[in-house]
């Protein structure tokens, strides 16, 4: 199994290219099922989770070819049944369910278990095929969606910890092609649901409101095929911007879609960091001592929750206390013991972390325990005293497209040991 090893201590210097999206591009993949024509999709990141929807797509019977940061799926004649284990592996590739269903009219896959992070239940998702028209029957591990026809109906789609991102974008692509109109109703609106929306209308989906909590969808009776480029990954950008505060380095980041990182650079600015924008361009260093703020994590335009973790290992080296509350899965704190064995000082107090930051890191054998947690062990690292040795790096490889490359090219003393 491989590791990455940290030599800390090196500020971060340079410039580093953003790539595309994760959470917009496995949707988006998912929803060239929805027609029989071929699409093209530029700008997918090179990481584990993107091969894998590839697997899932081509196991339905699609055609899949990836070229460089271009992937090609036709999928000409498709099965409404998802492999049970690769779609048990990876609880995004839930949202095959909506194109097939909008499809085929039948659609099976796994029901995705809990994760480190949380429950993850899919009950929303549920709700809104039911509400389009869909019987939905839970057996043998597998959850079956069928319908004679879908029809467009008004739903609310809020749930306990508010909107739901793979819901809302599940729902969504069921309803291009039901009958009539719907309306989703606290909907999710991150940038993710606006990308997918945008592929969705250049295949000719009837989409308006996508980036709202109301989304209406007028279905059409099919779709064609069509060209995308992804968006930039906003949580890629955030956890390289804060990577470069830890260090007290000076990075510029290429390639970001400033519009979508709002709560994260607020954050980091009353932190004590100087961001300076230039287009599509963001050039970050401290502009003095770093300051400790408080951080909860909500829907977007909310503090992501997806940099939670990385923003608690930036707290955990700036003196002062700071407290982060996750308002979005009940146990995403798994990093908190692991940036403790490199020194940090934190309580957990229900929702939140009590971090009292300020003694100076060092280096440890630490393991990784899902992909964002992992980005606060880097982090941490980078900015520890000494070696740091990260255990369980395919979590990283899930999210974060040639992490390590990036960040030796930014001076940082990082290597992989322990390849198969
Ligand atoms: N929820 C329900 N019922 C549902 C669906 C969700 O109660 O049917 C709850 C969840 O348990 C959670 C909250 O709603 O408390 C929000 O979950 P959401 O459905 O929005 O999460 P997701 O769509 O499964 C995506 C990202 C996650 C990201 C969340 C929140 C992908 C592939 N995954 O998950 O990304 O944390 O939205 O922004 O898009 C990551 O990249 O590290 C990651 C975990």
């Amino acid at each position: 199994m491989e590791s990455l090893l940290i030599k800390g201590g090196v500020p971060l210097r340079g410039e580093v290219t953003i790539s595309g999206a994760k959470n917009a591009a496995l949707p988006i993949m998912a929803a060239t099922l929805l027609t029989r024509e071929p699409c093209v999709i530029r700008h997918v990141p090179a990481l584990s989770d993107v091969k894998f929807m590839g697997e899932i797509l081509t196991r339905l019977g699609a055609q899949v070819r990836f070229k460089g940061d271009t992937v090609q799926v036709q999928a000409r004649h498709i099965k409404g049944t998802g492999d049970y284990d690769l779609v048990r592996r990876m609880r995004g590739s839930i949202c095959i369910m909506g194109p097939l269903l909008g499809r085929l009219k039948k659609a099976t896959v796994s029901l995705p278990g809990g994760c480190v992070i949380g429950a993850r239940p899919i009950n929303l998702h549920l709700k809104g095929f039911c509400a389009l028209g869909a019987k939905v029957v839970i057996e043998n591990g597998y959850v079956h969606a069928s319908a004679k026809r879908l029809a467009g109906t008004a739903m609310f789609l809020g749930g306990r910890a508010g909107s739901t991102v793979l819901g809302t974008a599940n729902v969504m692509m069921a309803a291009v092609l039901a009958e009539g109109v719907t309306v989703i109703e606290s909907a999710a609106c991150e940038p993710e649901i606006v990308d997918l929306a945008d592929f969705l209308k250049a295949m000719g989906a009837k989409i308006a409101g996508a980036g709202s909590p109301t989304i209406t969808i007028n279905g059409v009776r099919e779709l064609h095929g069509a060209e995308h480029e992804v968006i930039p990954d906003r949580i890629e950008a955030a956890t390289f911007a804060i990577a470069t505060a830890a260090t007290n380095g000076e990075v510029t980041l290429h390639g970001v879609r400033t519009d979508h990182l709002g709560a994260v650079l607020d954050k980091l600015k009353d932190a004590g960091v100087r961001i300076d924008h230039n287009g599509a361009s963001l050039a970050i260093r401290r502009s003095g001592k770093l300051r400790p703020v408080d951080i909860t994590t909500l829907p977007y335009s909310g503090f992501p929750t997806d940099a939670q973790a990385q923003m608690m290992a930036l707290m955990a080296i700036t003196p002062g206390v700071s407290i982060i509350t996750e308002r979005i899965f009940e146990s995403r704190f798994m990093h908190v013991s692991e940036l403790m064995r490199l020194g940090a000082q934190i309580e957990i107090e229900g929702p939140s972390a009590i971090v009292k930051g300020g003694k100076p890191l060092s280096g440890a054998p630490v393991m990784a325990s899902d992909l964002r947690a992992s980005a606060a062990l880097v982090i941490a690292g980078l900015a520890a005293r000494g070696t740091t040795q990260i255990n369980r790096v395919y979590h990283l490889d899930r999210g974060y497209e040639t992490i390590d490359s990036k960040l030796r090219a930014l001076g940082a003393r990082i290597e992989r040991i322990g390849r198969e």
